[in-house]
């Protein structure tokens, strides 16, 4: 119990090329698809796990405000997981920031367990493999499993059963130097999350089992695609496993509809761009937002296109950033 103590860490959200949707294990929180995520380094969020005897309860403040009682639920199970595996009974203050909007479908809950897993390990003096940390992120939120990783990232799919599922690095940060503009249409939060959306997608959409067959073969397409470094052939693939998975979200009952009207108008000015030349391609998560993947050096003239859109209330260039990592205070 001695080695315990203050630690905070940073990880960055990551936006899926090829998209994961779907659990094989709701109980473990196991993907049912592969999904492939680059990690950005300007979107960033900030967590202080500060475990301290005195507490009853954890404590949980998210973006400066107290949580809410879901959130506080989710931050709970993370850190029961790790005085389990430190044998302590210590409760903790937790702090997290998000230099960008948060549950709004711009992947703040990957970098927000990224960082939690990564503080609370830290903290509680519990030492980790990356794989195992992964594994714990992934526990939280599947995503999450892929911000402890920088650069071009696979999550394998999950057998039933396996809760030591986690994600590996394909590619380093400096494999191949693209951007993704992240246009940002509503700051507001979703309807509806993503791990409801996507049990409700399991259960109801009748897409659903092409949706997993589908999902194997985008995601081999788009990782030969990434090793090759062939812009086109990466963005077509995540475009149809982006259009696929809304497909079955929408298919779905009740239906999870997250484009708004400028969603539809930054995908039609990426095709727009497309077609004078300039290679662009777009993916979308659980919320109306629309990320452009291309190339660093066409960066001005996709940000420069988006700016006439109707609906746009800014853009954030991210680049390859690194994984998730802790310290002592
Ligand atoms: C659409 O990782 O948020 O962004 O595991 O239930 O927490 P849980 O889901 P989450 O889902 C992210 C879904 C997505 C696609 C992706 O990031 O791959």
């Amino acid at each position: 119990m001695s080695n315990i103590g203050r630690a905070r860490a940073h990880a960055h959200a990551n936006i899926a090329l090829a998209k994961y949707w779907g659990k094989s294990d709701a109980r473990l929180n196991l993907p049912a698809v592969p999904s492939v995520s680059l990690t950005l380094r300007e979107m960033t969020t900030t967590t202080t796990v500060d475990p301290d005897p005195r507490l009853k309860e954890d404590v949980f403040e998210l973006d400066g405000r107290p949580a809410r009682q879901s959130e506080l639920r989710r931050v709970v199970e993370m850190l029961e997981r790790v005085r389990e595996l430190a044998r302590s009974p210590i409760h903790a203050r937790v702090e997290s920031r998000n230099d960008f909007p948060t549950a709004s479908g711009l992947a703040s809950s990957a970098s927000g367990f990224a960082a939690l897993a990564a503080a609370t390990t830290c903290a509680y003096g519990v030492s980790l493999t990356p794989a195992a940390l992964s594994a714990l992120a992934r526990a939280s939120s599947a995503s999450a499993a892929r911000s402890v990783f920088g650069g071009f990232v696979l999550l394998p799919a999950g057998e039933r059963g396996d809760g030591r599922l986690a994600a590996r690095a394909l590619h380093p940060e400096n494999h191949w130097d693209v951007r993704i503009v992240v246009a940002v249409t509503d700051e507001g939060e979703k309807d509806i999350g993503s791990t409801t959306g996507m049990e409700g997608s399991r259960k109801t959409s009748p897409l659903y089992a092409a949706w997993l067959d589908q999902a194997e073969v985008l995601t081999r397409r788009l990782r030969k695609a990434l090793t090759a470094r062939d812009l086109d052939a990466v963005g077509t693939a995540m475009e149809q496993s982006t259009v696929a998975f809304h497909a079955v979200a929408m298919s779905s009952v009740p239906p999870a509809f997250y484009w708004k009207p400028a969603t539809l108008a930054v995908l039609e000015t990426v095709r727009g761009l497309r077609a004078k030349g300039v290679p662009a391609y777009a993916t979308m998560d659980a919320g109306p937002h629309v990320k452009v993947l291309c190339e660093a050096t066409n960066v001005k003239r996709v940000e420069r296109a988006l700016r006439d859109v109707p609906g746009l209330r800014r853009t954030i260039v991210g680049s390859p950033g690194p994984g998730a990592v802790a310290r002592r205070l």
